[in-house]
């Protein structure tokens, strides 16, 4: 299993996009980004020089919005900022539950492919767990639950640097909360990734301690703090 200071997760975008993501990344020099609809976030390595910045520029077009996740370097000065989120980078400590079969409960989790993505952005338009477009799907496996053929939560997989797999767009509705659903779904996700060899992470807001509470159950701990930062370019 991959160390907890492991510094591929102190550029999770840059290092998705080098390798498992590869296939989807948008690159001039060491500046790459998702591609529209899939994700907004971009990267300019860990320890970005001035060309880099320039390059993402160049990439992303003028004015222009660089979603920087949670890269620690500040943009150039005249790259107006966006907005800024203080969060936690969490990571799976192995000595959780994650283990459980899924159907354990006799709740249906069910695999969401491409026909749900009408489904999945509404859900996470109703819940808010953080950006979520309409080929976000693409980017790992994704699982739901449906209650009455109505998804009321779901969770997926998202960034991909090596060894290790970020769970993300984990949400219930509203009126579903309470009884289990996320706690299912990161348990069967964290299995999955487990079962091919990654460790699990993820991020989340520094105020969602309801959230936190959830990870911290499920054996997530936090390996750092980190803030997510968007800019527009020049
Ligand atoms: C966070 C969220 C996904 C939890 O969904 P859920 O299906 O209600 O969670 P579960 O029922 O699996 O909860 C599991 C445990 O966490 C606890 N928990 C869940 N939300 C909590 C909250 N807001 N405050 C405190 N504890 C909470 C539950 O009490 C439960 O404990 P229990 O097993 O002892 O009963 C849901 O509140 C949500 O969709 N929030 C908005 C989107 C979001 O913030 N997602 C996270 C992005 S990182």
């Amino acid at each position: 299993m991959r160390n907890d200071d492991d510094p591929v997760l102190d550029d999770p975008v840059g290092q998705s996009l080098g390798s498992r993501h590869a296939h989807l990344a948008r690159r001039i020099g060491r500046a790459a980004t998702y591609p529209t609809g899939v994700a907004t976030f971009s990267s300019v390595s860990a320890d970005p020089h001035a060309e880099d910045w320039s390059d993402l520029a160049g990439l992303l077009g003028p004015g222009a919005f660089a979603d920087m996740f949670n890269c620690p370097a500040l943009a150039p000065a005249n790259w107006e900022p966006v907005f800024s989120l203080a969060g936690l980078q969490m990571i799976w400590s192995g000595d959780g539950r994650p283990g459980r079969p899924v159907s354990e409960s006799g709740t249906h989790v069910v695999e969401l492919g491409a026909d749900s993505a009408p489904e999945m952005l509404e859900l996470a338009a109703r819940t808010e767990p953080g950006p979520f477009w309409p080929r976000t799907h693409e980017l790992g496996t994704y699982l739901g639950v449906r209650v009455d053929g109505t998804l009321v939560a779901m969770a997926g997989e998202r960034l991909r640097p090596p060894g290790w797999t970020e769970i993300s767009a984990v949400c219930t509705a509203p009126e579903a909360r309470g009884q289990g659903h996320a706690a299912r779904l990161v348990r069967a996700l964290t299995e999955l990734i487990v079962a091919r060899g990654d460790r699990p992470f993820l991020h989340v807001a520094d105020a969602n301690t309801g959230a936190i509470t959830l990870y911290e159950r499920l054996g997530f701990k936090t390996r750092k703090q980190v803030t997510f930062r968007g800019f527009r370019t020049p």
